[in-house]
């Protein structure tokens, strides 16, 4: 359903993504994990159509992405939230952005509110709210719009441990109850996170990134977190992003990102 072909993507001299190709099914849930900075958030940039790959291109349904649309639906790590909006006034801001008439956004916002389960917290606003209810109020956000595709990038990286777990869990329960089963890529760092979430796992190398690895997770869900099938994946990730790039310069490297 979407291709990504070819595709090279530079910032002036430096080269971020570099002749990156694959295909994500329709109805799958697609973990994209790979290093800091090896252009995962670009990619989902690119797929958003906030911006225009260098080379290459990108088909959704047979069409070439121009530029954003309401049938991609994008979830950012940091909330994108309006903090003094409610969480229902958030939730229907793109139907309202659209046209789309009061008592009909009301419906469809009740909807989704019921669906992530935010029921009874429909006036609060946003800044009352835990990380895990903001980041149920981007994803009930995103689904409003009623798009085919979701982006996610790192949507979880700034909960705990254990709230991310619980968001996981309601993540893959939303997507069960979604009408259409919706096509999911969800880019994260963290391979726990991506084998217990993901059909399809593409493990990206560093920067510029380009694809090492597309690996099936074909195991039943609900999946158990630290049974020998997910050790054995994540093992297999761990060691495909470790030989990507020497101890010493990726080391090297950090001290760079820190003195910046
Ligand atoms: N708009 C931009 N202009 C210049 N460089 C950018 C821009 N966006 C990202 N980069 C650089 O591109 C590289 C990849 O960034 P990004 O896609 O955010 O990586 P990731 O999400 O995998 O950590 C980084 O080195 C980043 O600094
Ligand atoms: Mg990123």
């Amino acid at each position: 359903m979407l291709q990504v072909r070819r595709v090279i993507h530079s910032f002036d001299s430096m080269t971020v993504l570099s002749d990156l190709s694959f295909d994500v099914p329709a109805g799958k849930f697609v973990c994209i994990v790979g290093p800091n900075g090896c252009g995962k958030t670009t990619l989902l940039r690119l797929i958003a159509g906030l911006a225009r790959p260098t080379r290459g291109e990108i088909v959704l349904n047979g069409k070439p992405i121009q530029e954003p649309g309401p049938e991609r639906g994008f979830v950012f790590q940091e909330y994108a939230l309006f903090p003094w909006r409610s969480v229902r006034k958030n939730i229907e801001f793109g139907l309202e952005m659209r046209g789309v008439a009061p008592l009909q956004r009301r419906e469809i916002s009740k909807r989704y509110i019921d669906l992530v389960g935010l029921r009874g917290f429909e006036d609060y606003a946003i800044r009352r709210l835990s990380g895990g209810m903001k980041q149920k109020v981007s994803i009930a956000r995103a689904l409003a719009n009623e798009p085919i595709v979701i982006l996610m990038d790192e949507p979880f990286a700034a909960l705990d441990c254990q709230t991310r777990n619980v968001m996981q869990e309601e993540l893959l329960n939303i997507w069960d109850a979604s009408r259409e089963r919706k096509t999911i890529l969800f880019v994260t760092h963290n391979v726990e996170e991506a084998v217990f979430l993901a059909d399809l796992v593409l493990v990206l190398s560093h920067r510029p990134g380009r694809l090492v690895e597309a690996l099936p997770v074909n195991l039943p869900r609900p999946r158990d977190r630290i049974s020998p099938e997910l050790h054995r994946l994540r093992g297999h990730i761990l060691d495909l992003l470790a030989a990507q790039m020497p101890r010493e310069e990726l080391l090297q490297e950090s001290c760079e990102v820190v003195r910046d």
